[in-house]
């Protein structure tokens, strides 16, 4: 046991398919620590909207009060959420300022169910500038497009979802471009956030890198 940072979050922000989540899992599970993905909510509220017929030419009329209370685990566990078309719906309504602060106080409110020496690894685009600016750690993961685009292609292909590589990295371009150039909450580098290139690294690699700056870090708050 030990007496907690302010903020116990490690936060991992970074684009579409630079591997933040498979680290930010395994960090989770090598340290006892609580993981939540919060691309999933976005992509939970874009089938949510799917699902409704909402007109997407008039999302600022939408109640997002009313859509953010239908998250529940079992539409955040729906198969679909990771399809390629949801991914896309979701960089849509996350340009929406009303929602992404409905979606904070949901954020914010993860700190709650943790114990007293755990910590909440995060990955998102804005976890470590807009949710917890004061997080504990905060690492921005990010890699080439063409890399990028090889690592989302092979994931599809194994779940059994055909589509050629140049559609991939089209589609992936497209998120970046909206993720990086909306006004509310972009995505950017933190200034405090330790960039991880990771375009010529493996995912063990990767994850020994992050786990070698968490020990730093952990070591230096016992010594
Ligand atoms: O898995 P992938 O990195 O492709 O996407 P994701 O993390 O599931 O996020 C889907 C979409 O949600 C992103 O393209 C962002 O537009 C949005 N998102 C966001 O705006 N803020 C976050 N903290 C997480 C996701």
């Amino acid at each position: 046991m030990f007496a907690h940072p302010t903020v116990p979050v490690i936060a991992i922000d970074g684009p579409s398919a630079s591997g933040k989540g498979t680290v930010a899992r395994r960090i989770a599970d090598e340290y006892g620590w609580v993981y939540f993905d919060s691309g999933l909510l976005y992509r939970a509220v874009g089938m949510i909207i799917l699902t409704n017929q909402v007109d997407l030419s008039h999302l600022d009329r939408v109640n997002w009060a009313t859509i953010v209370a239908q998250l529940n685990p079992v539409v955040m566990a729906h198969p679909d959420l990771k399809l390629e078309s949801v991914g896309q719906l979701a960089s849509r309504v996350a340009a929406v300022e009303a929602l992404r602060t409905q979606l904070m106080y949901f954020q914010c409110n993860l700190l709650s169910k943790l114990s007293s020496d755990q910590f909440l690894v995060m990955d998102g685009r804005d976890i470590g500038t807009v949710i917890f600016p004061d997080a504990w750690l905060k690492f921005y993961i990010t890699a080439s497009v063409g890399v990028r685009a090889q690592r989302r292609h092979s994931e599809m292909k194994k779940r059994g979802v055909h589509h050629t590589l140049e559609e991939v990295a089209k589609d992936l371009e497209a998120r970046d471009f909206r993720d990086l150039s909306r006004q509310s909450a972009p995505l950017k580098l933190a200034h405090d956030a330790l960039l991880i290139d990771t375009s010529h690294l493996t995912a063990q690699e990767v994850f020994q890198r992050l786990c070698y700056f968490i020990d730093a870090k952990l070591k230096k708050a016992f010594a």
